[in-house]
């Protein structure tokens, strides 16, 4: 499939997602459970407090895999950026904590869930939040222009993962940080079998290697580069999704059992590049 076709069927599966919210329903993609309530991956990322202030269809349409804005320390004032902010749950969340003098961006290419992120902004009564159209391989804002970058689980469904996080790395300021949470593969896993885990984990999803993630954010120019488990999935939190789709589980479960994981991925852009390629030569 090409990449544009790709990204279609992505739109397409996340189109349909916010569809479900707008009828009165929870988001669903991953084939884990008919209902985010059951779903590992999706289930309790957020406690109480946070999902309490927010209207419930921001929550309702919730599809990451970890919590990026408990873990990124936001502070007042700041710019954040969310790749790929769905509902916007992540995005009302930061524009909580940066409070009015900061900002938060949600970049999305769905048109469904950017109407829905917009709906939820309204009825949160926020307004220190832009949601914008665009993609996250080609981000619609200026260089240098964003304090922190989060995401929730979706940089693993891009076709093109060097340029997400070569854009991520133009936009933000220097010392800025690059604080999201994906889907991470630790280990060699056989590329079938591979492919409907991920299919399991997130519609249609390319998680990296762990060592990959971190080689891409390097060449980049990022530094200070730190991927955190967050949550480990066990093969029988699968095997529903996976005998129905013809595999034999038990036969696979050491190919996958505590390889896949959601895990917190941090790194800094550098104040200078010089630091990137170590200390000067000058005297
Ligand atoms: C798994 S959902 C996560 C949504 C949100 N971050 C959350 O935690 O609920 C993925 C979202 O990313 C968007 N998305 C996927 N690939 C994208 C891309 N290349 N550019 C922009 N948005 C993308 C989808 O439209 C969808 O809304």
């Amino acid at each position: 499939m090409s990449n544009e076709n790709l990204q279609e069927v992505v739109k397409q599966k996340y189109g349909n997602a916010a569809k479900q919210v707008v009828a009165g329903g929870v988001a669903t993609c991953g084939g884990g459970a008919e209902s985010s309530c059951c779903d590992p991956i999706t289930k309790d990322l957020y406690d109480t407090s946070q999902t309490s202030v927010l209207p419930k269809e921001a929550v309702a349409a919730s599809l990451g895999c970890g919590n990026p804005t408990a873990l990124a320390k936001l502070q007042p004032g700041e710019t954040v950026l969310d790749l790929g902010s769905g509902g916007g749950i992540d995005v009302l969340l930061s524009a909580k904590r940066v409070g009015p003098s900061g900002k938060a961006y949600g970049l999305d290419m769905t048109d469904e869930m950017l109407a829905l992120a917009c709906e939820n902004q309204k009825r949160a009564g926020v307004e220190n939040v832009e949601f914008l159209k665009g993609t996250i391989e080609n981000i619609p804002l200026p260089e240098n222009s964003v304090d922190v970058i989060i995401s929730n689980c979706v940089i693993n469904l891009s076709c093109d993962k060097d340029r997400v996080l070569r854009e991520a790395f133009r936009v933000l300021r220097p010392g800025g940080r690059f604080a999201i949470s994906d889907v991470v593969v630790r280990g060699e896993v056989p590329a079938d079998i591979r492919k409907s885990v991920e299919l399991w984990v997130g519609c249609v999803a390319g998680a990296l290697e762990e060592f990959e993630y971190r080689d891409k954010l390097f060449s980049s120019g990022f530094e200070n580069i730190d991927i955190e488990p967050t949550r480990i999935y066990k093969v029988d939190e699968a095997r529903d999704f996976l005998s129905a789709a013809g595999i034999d589980v038990d036969k696979v479960a050491p190919f996958i059992d505590g390889k896949f994981m959601s895990a917190f991925v941090r790194a800094t852009k550098p104040f200078s590049r010089a630091s990137v390629v170590g200390p000067s030569c000058h005297a």
